[in-house]
């Protein structure tokens, strides 16, 4: 129940913290029914975001409710550093073998900025256990995120994040994130990919490559680039110069894992440039529980295993009831052969908009790979102008969508100054009748705001 001493605005919920006073409340989520989501008045409202890119399974899978059930009636947690669960032995057999050779250890956590945190703390362990404890830089890109933890901030891209926490970070280098849409002048795609692969060349060289632990990048990107794809020659480039000078190459996969891009890992689609670390969370356990995971080689483990063992950890490590979630989510996405589902959901996705775009004037780019898209919102497509920065055009999107019985995730990095995008990336199950709902609801949705932005001088 709400209380009476809060605004009514407002209520006692978490987004107290997070809405300006004032701000509409936002709907009550009731129950959820495969890729709909229901409000208490009886609304109902297409998740074509998956909440934040996390629930890849829908809402309401039969399969996971009932491992969950089964799971909760033995026993949903005990302390890893007191027992082994069955849940973690076999969820770590699975994600293993999915993720396969080099990538086939994981230790498991609560969520993506965890998992990034894992990541970094485990590759600077296992550089102190090799004799490399010089190292500890890690590069990461901009624009660039890898969650919200102070160590996961340091590395993320977000100027406007680091206004406000840059004196509680140790922050390092950052390279530009080769972004394909809006070019710096002279530049075409490709020439960028390899200014942007040689600037981290550039940077390792500059802060001595053996100070230097790592180089962090989302291989998909999310909600800080709007789903950016580089070209095939960038991932090539960013591993050898990795390789060259030692530095471990780490890629979050935190949105683009667990088969959301067309194959299990994004990495897939390039196996002449597979990591040295990966990141997973989301879409692991689909949004059923909390849970996050790095992958690393058998080798590193046993090294830094022999070394003492990994000095880092959480009390919901490796969480029962999240490792049952796990395996049945994995099981899903194997046996329903979701990440086929995705390439081929995604690429009707993509011609769907792409007709939209000859429609409506605010589509400027449309880019990602399977089922993790995004489309950029411009206010005028020739020139690439953007919608003026204090609109915050995504979040008046996001409210006009609601009213079209959409759910759409938008944040913004770096205040917008890179670019405004709508992830597109609904759950891995949506059918192609649903893929048409979908399209038609973003179609009423940007008329509404194109008409907006007409009135008000801004589209013309
Ligand atoms: C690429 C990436 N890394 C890390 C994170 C942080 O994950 P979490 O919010 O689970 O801590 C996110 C979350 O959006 C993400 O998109």
């Amino acid at each position: 129940m709400d209380d009476a001493r809060t605004s009514p605005e407002i209520g006692l919920g978490i987004q107290a913290f997070t809405r300006p006073p004032g701000a509409p409340r936002l709907p009550r989520i009731a129950r959820g029914e495969g890729i709909w989501l229901i409000d208490t008045g009886g609304n109902r409202y297409l998740d074509a975001s998956s909440g934040p890119v996390a629930s890849n399974l829908g809402h309401g899978h039969p399969r996971i409710l009932a491992a969950m059930e089964a799971q909760a009636r033995q026993a949903v947690f005990a302390y890893p550093s007191q027992f082994e669960s069955s849940a973690n032995l076999e969820f770590a057999e699975r994600l293993g073998r999915l993720a396969g050779p080099g990538l086939d250890r994981a230790f498991i956590v609560s969520g993506g900025s965890e998992a990034v945190e894992s990541a970094i703390k485990f590759a600077r362990q296992h550089a102190v256990a090799t004799g490399e404890a010089s190292r500890w830089k890690v590069i990461g890109r901009q624009p660039g995120y890898h969650g919200n933890t102070l160590g996961a901030l340091a590395v993320s891209g977000d100027e406007h994040a680091h206004e406000i926490f840059g004196p509680l970070l140790r922050a390092t280098q950052r390279v530009p994130a080769p972004l394909s849409y809006r070019l710096p002048p002279n530049h075409t795609v490709e020439s960028y990919a390899r200014a942007c692969a040689n600037a981290l060349e550039e940077a390792i060289l500059r802060e001595g490559p053996e100070t230097v632990l790592a180089f962090i990048m989302e291989p998909v990107g999310g909600l800080a680039t709007g789903a950016l794809v580089a070209t095939d020659l960038y991932y090539e480039a960013v591993r050898q110069i990795c390789t060259r000078h030692g530095v471990k190459l780490i890629f979050d996969e935190v949105m683009s894992g667990a088969g959301r891009t067309g194959r299990f890992l994004a990495a897939d689609h390039w196996p002449s440039a597979r990591p040295d670390i990966a990141v997973l969370a989301k879409g692991l356990s689909a949004g059923y529980a909390p849970l996050g995971a790095a992958l690393v080689s058998a080798e590193m483990v046993r090294t830094v295993a022999e070394a003492g063992g990994f000095m880092h950890g959480f009390t919901y490590n490796a969480h029962v009831m999240s490792c049952a979630v796990g395996v049945a989510v994995l099981q899903e996405v194997e046996e329903a052969d979701l990440a086929g589902n995705a390439a081929c959901m995604g690429a009707l996705l993509r011609q769907h908009l792409e007709a939209l775009a000859e429609e409506n004037p605010l589509i400027g780019d449309i880019r990602g790979l399977g089922l993790l898209m995004a489309v950029e919102l411009v206010a005028d497509q020739q020139t690439k102008r953007m919608i003026p920065l204090e609109k915050v055009a995504p979040a008046r999107v996001q409210q006009l969508a609601l009213q079209h019985g959409l759910a759409l995730y938008c944040r913004r990095t770096s205040r917008g100054v890179y670019g405004d995008w709508l992830m597109l990336s609904p759950p891995l199950t949506i059918t192609a009748d649903e893929v048409e709902i979908l399209v038609e609801r973003l179609r009423l949705t940007l008329n509404d705001y194109a008409t907006e932005l007409r009135m008000e001088g801004i589209l013309h």
